[in-house]
């Protein structure tokens, strides 16, 4: 039997999706077992089937809903003696259904690194931020690092959808071209509390130095304090799955700018080289921008083909002195707003 590679969600109005005609060649029905391990095992009704090489993952919340989709299948063809099986695996998705309703695992649609890792990289592309959400997929603790106050609903949104727990909206440092998410998601979810550098002299309900450590389920973000910046930049890394969030201190084939706010070429070479280059080569470099469309690197990756980084530490201090970048179009909203919005100040224009 074939394996589903698809899938599109249902809700009890299902009949009016499918074929009008059924022939159920190579239909399949999943369901799953009740161990708690399962990915799928604590979804109140979830099953997958494949209809005509159709691929569909069914939701339901009740043994009514569920009943109500086989009847709908039934209406269609009820000689079809794989419509039979599948409506015995049905009964047993009624089963599943009467067990008390429990928070879904989001274990099955995790992202790269491993089933136990939420990741999800975000893309806020009025000033190329990116925004991670990373969660421990067995107690649902989340984190996003550099939310974007234009995107918060969309993260949010997704924060939900994955039926995540935010505990911590974490700023890599105090941003000069955007506002952070911080405040509005505070707004959205009081119990997410924000985080930044106790250096960069912000607000914020959690300030972090290096070595602390950000907790969330099983995993933990050490902070690394990668000044050079700004003074108040941190990286962070997360060392059970090999990965590093740069924030604007290492770009991909790049750095961030040192021409303000506290930037100093000299200490952003230091630090990029003591606290992030001296990672494994394997560590997997996820910054706060790009403006090229590269979405990651490794820390071997910068170490061989950074332009700036490869060079010496009076050569780099040389190129970041006559980048003659363009002022950022947002400082002067961003920078106030940031000093404070990671409590609960947002401007009312944002
Ligand atoms: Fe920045």
């Amino acid at each position: 039997m074939k394996s589903i590679h698809t899938f599109k969600q249902c809700t009890s109005t299902i009949g009016t999706i499918l074929p009008r005609r059924l022939t159920f060649t190579g239909a399949r029905l999943t369901t799953t077992t009740s161990t708690s391990t399962n990915p799928a095992a604590s979804v109140t009704g979830y099953a997958l089937c494949s209809v005509n090489g159709c691929s569909f993952r069914f939701l339901g919340t009740s043994t009514r809903s569920t009943t109500r989709f086989v009847h709908e299948l039934e209406k269609e063809d009820r000689s079809s003696h794989r419509l039979t099986t599948l409506h015995n695996h049905y009964r047993t998705l009624c089963f599943i259904n009467s067990t008390p309703k429990r928070q879904m695992s989001q274990s099955s649609w995790t992202g790269p690194f491993g089933k136990d890792l939420v990741f999800r990289q975000l893309l806020e592309y009025k000033s190329y931020t990116y925004t991670y959400l990373l969660a421990d997929a067995d107690t649902n603790e989340a984190v996003i690092i550099d939310p974007v106050i234009e995107t918060v609903d969309r993260d949010v949104k997704l924060v939900h959808d994955l039926g995540l727990k935010l505990i911590y909206a974490a700023n890599t440092h105090v941003h000069a071209d955007h506002v952070t998410g911080s405040g509005s998601i505070k707004k959205l979810i009081p119990t997410c509390k924000s985080v930044i550098a106790e250096v960069s002299k912000a607000k914020a309900d959690v300030k972090v130095n290096e070595g602390d450590l950000i907790k969330f389920g099983k995993f933990k973000l050490e902070v690394r304090s990668t000044p050079g910046h700004t003074d108040g930049c941190i990286t962070f890394v997360l060392h059970e799955k090999g990965l590093v969030f740069t924030g604007d201190a290492l770009l991909i084939r790049g750095c961030g700018r040192t021409d303000f706010q506290q930037g100093n070429p000299g200490s952003l070479y230091d630090s990029i080289h003591k606290k992030i280059l001296s990672l494994p080569q394997s560590f997997y470099v996820f910054p706060a921008h790009d403006y090229t469309g590269q979405t990651m690197s490794t820390v071997g990756e910068e170490l061989r083909y950074n332009p700036r980084l490869t060079k010496p530490k009076n050569e780099f201090v040389e190129i970041m002195k006559n980048l003659n970048l363009p002022y950022p179009k947002q400082i002067d909203k961003a920078l106030p707003a940031n000093m404070v919005c990671g409590v609960f100040d947002v401007p009312e224009s944002s």
